[in-house]
């Protein structure tokens, strides 16, 4: 929390993104008697799994076991989560599925992740803060008009380019839904918030400031003024910096494909960073390894940086080197400010 308001600490925090999640063996323990979106809306086993990477790897928050399409589910679309990831069976395709969405009451659409917020307040007894967060209305859209992933978000872009106010009306409702929704987590017990605007970095600069920056910048300021510091992160997004900037988010999320400290260079000195691994850096030999951790904290300096991953976690990663990540990030981290060489 302090290294998001920027002031000092004794080391640098980190946590993953994804952190629980399928590369756990305890994770999947569970995950083996029940479906991915039944484990969401069960607050005493998504409370379970929050806390069980903080548990085996001693990360130094807990990010709140849900998924970014939960409120779009309680906005009246069927949704569905399979092995190939998220599935909409019936996309919106038409103003009329447009306007048919609803914009939930979210403790009545979603209050089973409150619930689990609170449960695992009390699991945790305040030993490390826990994370809330929401999609960005653009990346939710794409899901929503696309079906599912895509590659080229042909969908979405031409309902953009061919229908822009109908877009704008589709963000509009997104936004109206996730800023409640957020603050619900808030009031929960989140102590901070995370936005991902994972496929933001899709859209060139200019679509990117007509089409995300409003309504991310409407979400951070409502958040920012509950008092909680807001992370907004993306991928692809070293273009879009000095926009992202431009929202007052207290921490940006760098994926791997920028260096910190060029990155914190283009953000200036009132903006915390977070970042920025590449996942795949966890299958090198530890030492490679190690290495990669001491150039990005070497980079990123004392203060105002939140170790992390450029994107979540993968399964088939392996726990240990999760964990050995973890140390070693504390490790080097005390090492930084005591103004000792890090080896
Ligand atoms: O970080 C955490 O540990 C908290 C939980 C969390 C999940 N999804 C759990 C999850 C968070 C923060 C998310 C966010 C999310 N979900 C994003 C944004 C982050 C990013 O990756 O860019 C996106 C795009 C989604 C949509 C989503 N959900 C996808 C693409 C998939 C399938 C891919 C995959 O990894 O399986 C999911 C499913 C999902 N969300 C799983 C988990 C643990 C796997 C479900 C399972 O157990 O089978």
């Amino acid at each position: 929390m302090r290294t998001a308001r920027r002031q000092p600490t004794d080391t640098t925090p980190v946590w993953l993104m994804r952190q629980a999640g399928r590369y756990l063996p305890e994770y999947r323990a569970i995950r083996g008697n029940i479906a991915f979106l039944d484990l969401c809306k069960n607050p005493d086993l998504a409370a379970e799994v929050t806390v069980q990477p903080v548990t085996r790897l001693g990360v130094d928050a807990a990010i709140i076991f849900s998924d970014i399409l939960i409120p779009v589910e309680a906005m009246g679309i069927h949704l569905e989560l399979g092995d190939k990831g998220p599935h909409f069976p019936t996309p919106l395709r038409t103003a009329a599925d447009i306007d048919k969405l609803g914009v939930p009451d979210p403790v009545e659409g979603t209050g089973f992740v409150a619930e689990a917020i609170r449960r695992t307040r009390k699991a945790l007894n305040d030993s490390v803060p826990v994370i809330g967060f929401a999609g960005a209305p653009f990346t939710l859209a794409a899901y929503m008009v696309e079906g599912g992933g895509s590659k080229s978000y042909i969908v979405i872009k031409r309902l953009l380019f061919e229908q822009p106010e109908l877009a704008h009306r589709l963000f509009q409702k997104l936004t109206d839904t996730l800023i409640p929704y957020l603050k619900m987590q808030v009031e929960a017990g989140a102590s901070i918030v995370q936005i991902f605007d994972s496929w933001g970095g899709e859209l060139s600069p200019y679509d990117f400031e007509r089409f995300s920056l409003p309504y991310l910048t409407r979400m951070v300021t409502e958040l920012k003024a509950t008092g909680v510091p807001v992370i907004l992160f993306g991928t692809n997004m070293t273009p879009h910096l000095p926009l992202l900037k431009r929202t007052g988010a207290d921490v940006i999320g760098l994926d791997w494909r920028v260096n910190v400290d060029e990155g914190r260079r283009i953000l200036g000195p009132d903006v915390a960073t977070q970042g920025n691994l590449d996942p795949l850096h966890l299958f090198l030999p530890r030492e490679e390894l190690d290495a990669r951790v001491k150039d990005i904290l070497g980079r990123a300096g004392p203060i105002g940086h939140i170790f992390n991953l450029g994107h979540g976690i993968l399964p088939p990663s392996d726990p240990d080197a999760a964990k050995f990540l973890v140390d070693a990030v504390h490790r080097h981290g005390t090492a930084l400010r005591q103004g000792v060489a890090l080896r």
